[in-house]
């Protein structure tokens, strides 16, 4: 099995290793090794005006990478880190495009998986961790999904699963204000609370976020967001012409007899956590759709519904 150190020196020599974080994977490269970083876009398969997040062992790195840090970041740093949080800043001269997209801005998290802390404390630098699936497909949770992205030629540190299971939130404070860019488990009512500010939830002439196009973190087969009585008709008008139908539900749901079902808890942090390795066994089930329960429309749920919303957007062109 790989350790720490063995990471280390991969990474040193300018290599490239699979790293958990509490949210998903992230596929780790030295952030100040030009080539290093090309090769993440490499192997992601991911297009170059796509920016990576920096991670670091501590809040106290901040001032390598960012400039100009408003209050109310180093506020959301204190309240959320280590933790499942992603702030853009404005970025420091060295930084190196490659990262930024060739944007003025950083992204900078420090996350909270024991792993994560021990490497980034070992290493010392700052690593870029994008989510370590292939362009556009879904994140992965386990070092097994790594695997199932990658072959076996990429070095995996397992950290088992992942305890939060979606992408960290993302709040941008380059500008003026906050703005909002993707919702994770940390809640808008939670960060307008420490910025004492309001947060803008609308991007015009914001960066980009690649979670932005219509497809990403898609499962190959359809998905299909319906509320419970829907998805139960809609299963059932299915089965009846007989394709083979997979149904993601909470507990208790009473579907037809004939459906590929994953059951899962009745919480969002549960949904959270077990989305992700839930699709991809659906994924796997050769059937014609995916059919998801449509989640509450609650505060918490939002970064939930924002993954469910963009897996089963249409991509473009039809399927
Ligand atoms: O939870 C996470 O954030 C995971 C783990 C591994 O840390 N990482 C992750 O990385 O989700 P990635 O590359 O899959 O997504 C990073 C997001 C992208 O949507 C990217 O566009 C956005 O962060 N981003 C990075 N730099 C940015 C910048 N300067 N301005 C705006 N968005 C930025
Ligand atoms: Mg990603």
């Amino acid at each position: 099995m790989l350790t720490v150190e063995a990471a280390v020196r991969i990474l040193r020599s300018g290599g490239l290793v699979a790293f958990p974080t509490e949210t998903v994977y992230g596929l780790g490269a030295d952030a100040s090794d030009a080539r290093a970083v090309g090769a993440v876009f490499a192997a992601k398969g991911r297009p170059a005006n796509h920016p990576l997040i920096v991670h670091m062992a501590s809040a106290t790195q901040l001032t390598d990478w960012a400039a100009d840090i408003p209050d109310g970041a180093w506020r959301l740093a204190e309240r959320f880190w280590p933790g499942p949080l992603t702030l853009v800043l404005r970025r420091r001269a060295p930084v190196l495009s490659v990262i930024t997209g060739g944007q003025d801005t950083v992204a900078v998290r420090v996350p909270r998986h024991a792993v994560a802390q021990a490497l980034l404390a070992a290493f010392g630098g700052g690593l870029v961790g994008p989510s370590a699936n292939r362009f556009g497909r879904v994140s992965p949770t386990t070092a097994a999904h790594v695997r199932d992205e990658f072959g076996a030629y990429l070095p995996v540190l397992d950290g088992g699963p992942c305890p939060v299971g979606i992408e960290s939130t993302i709040v941008d404070l380059s500008g003026d204000g906050a703005c909002l860019l993707r919702p994770g488990v940390i809640t808008a009512a939670q960060l307008q609370d420490v910025l004492r500010a309001p947060l803008e939830t609308g991007r015009g002439g914001r960066p980009r976020v690649p979670g932005d196009q219509t497809v990403h973190y898609a499962p190959q087969t359809p998905v299909r967001l319906l509320d419970l009585p829907m998805l139960s008709a809609e299963a059932q008008r299915r089965l009846a012409q007989g394709e083979r139908v997979a149904v993601l539900a909470g507990p208790g749901t009473h579907l037809p007899v004939g459906c590929i079902q994953v059951v899962m808890p009745a919480d969002s942090s549960g949904w959270a956590r077990e989305l992700y390795a839930a699709l991809r066994h659906l994924d796997g089930a050769h059937c014609q759709c995916i059919l998801v329960e449509m989640p509450p429309a609650a505060p918490e749920w939002q970064g939930v519904f924002d993954r469910l919303t963009r897996a089963s957007a249409p991509p473009p062109g039809g399927r």
